[in-house]
């Protein structure tokens, strides 16, 4: 049986992006008008300290402190003994974000007369977005997505894949170490406070988080999510927030026109969708030299890259990936119907595949936590 539906059209085939039981992450499916997109608004914020315990406040946002014109930072300092790394085989799920609910419900109660808790359709991490963002041109890395509808939201949760549990276990130590350097160059350029200087003589600790809440509206998706902000600009004339965010990021020093086109390519398709996404308007690249040494700075403005990648062949469009996210959304929406805690609709993707899912009754997939289904309910 053909799992898809065809149409005929002069001598263009035009093939729908999902049926009922698939989506297509075929790129020309998706290249149409820009979906509406309504600027992202921070409802709250909060923080995870040293020990990745909550707090449903700022207190780790930093600040963001403009490198000399000719920087040396030493991306590899403190790696072997001023490193404190994040257990990243416990997996958190949504834990966190249901907290931040929790603590500020009255923010989020639903006004219309529906058995709807929330006023969203859906609750999920920027990461999973960013994920969903980026599938039409991701030729490596696959994904699952877990789906929970519970009291009318959709709650999107991610679970590892197998082949991405083998690598987090089986990392290089030249791989730890290159994860080390983005931390470290926050440090170069972060200070706790509006008034001090960053202090690269202590100890990066990568349990610390400062995250966002933002709430926006994809098409007719409503959605709620949050994500982890590096710093931001300490002019207290800046903009409110995420006007005045600034996400950083490192990369290799570009010494040819072709390292340039592939950063436009491959490395802007990410930090574009990473940043669209929370309305985030800037990401500050840190280029570092053969020997891990920071030796340059470089602005990219979120609503320039668009612009930038224009001169580019074959290269990634915004819009493709909007209106996958878009259409992924609506396919989850006619999927996942049973409103039930205990039930997840789990959703697959491997690169040249559709996406596809599987429902589990009772299962480990399960992710919302009973406190927080006990919360909700009363
Ligand atoms: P770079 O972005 O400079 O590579 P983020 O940029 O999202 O704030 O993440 C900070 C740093 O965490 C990254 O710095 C990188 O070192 C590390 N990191 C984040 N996600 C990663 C991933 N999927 N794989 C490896 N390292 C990652
Ligand atoms: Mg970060
Ligand atoms: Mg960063």
């Amino acid at each position: 049986a053909n799992d898809h539906r065809q149409y005929q059209s002069g001598s263009t085939t035009w093939q729908s992006p999902a049926n009922s039981q698939s989506l297509s992450t075929r790129r020309e499916l998706y290249e149409r008008d820009f979906p509406l997109y309504k600027q992202p608004v921070e409802v709250g914020c909060f923080s995870l300290d040293a020990q990745r315990r909550f707090f449903n406040d700022n207190r780790q946002m930093r600040y963001y402190v403009e490198p000399d014109r000719n920087p040396n930072f030493d991306l590899k300092d403190g790696y072997k003994d001023r490193f404190v790394k994040r257990d990243d085989s416990v997996k958190e799920k949504l834990d966190h974000i249901l907290r931040w609910v929790v603590a500020n419900r009255s923010k989020l109660d639903s006004t219309t007369a529906s058995s709807r808790a929330l006023d969203v359709d859906f609750v999920t991490w920027r990461g999973h977005l960013t994920k969903l963002l980026t599938t039409p041109y991701e030729t490596r890395d696959g994904w699952l997505l877990a789906v929970t509808r519970f009291r009318g939201t959709l709650y999107i949760s991610e679970v590892e894949t197998e082949a991405a549990c083998r690598e987090r276990e089986n990392r290089t130590e030249r791989h730890e170490k290159m994860m080390y350097w983005g931390y470290k160059f926050e440090q170069y350029t972060c200070a706790d406070d509006i008034q001090s200087s960053p202090d690269p003589s202590g100890a990066v600790n990568t349990n610390e988080a400062f995250c966002t809440v933002v709430q926006t509206r994809l098409a007719d998706h409503k959605l709620l999510f949050s994500g982890e902000v590096d710093c931001r600009d300490k002019d207290p004339n800046a903009p409110a927030p995420p006007g005045c965010y600034v996400e950083l990021k490192t990369s290799a020093e570009i010494c040819t026109p072709k390292q340039r086109s592939n950063l436009h390519r491959f490395k802007l398709l990410k930090w574009w969708a990473q940043s669209f996404l929370p309305g985030v308007p800037r990401v500050i690249a840190g280029f570092r030299d053969h020997d891990g040494v920071v030796v340059s700075v470089e602005t990219f403005h979120i609503s320039k890259i668009s612009h930038l990648i224009k001169n580019e062949y074959n290269c990634w469009k915004p819009t493709v990936c909007m209106n996958f996210c878009c259409d992924f959304l609506s396919f989850v929406k006619r999927v996942a119907t049973e409103d039930n805690p205990s039930v997840v609709y789990l959703f697959s993707w491997e690169p040249c595949r559709e996406v596809t899912f599987s429902i589990h009754r009772d299962s480990p997939y399960s992710f919302l936590p009973h406190w927080y289904i006990q919360e909700m309910t009363s």
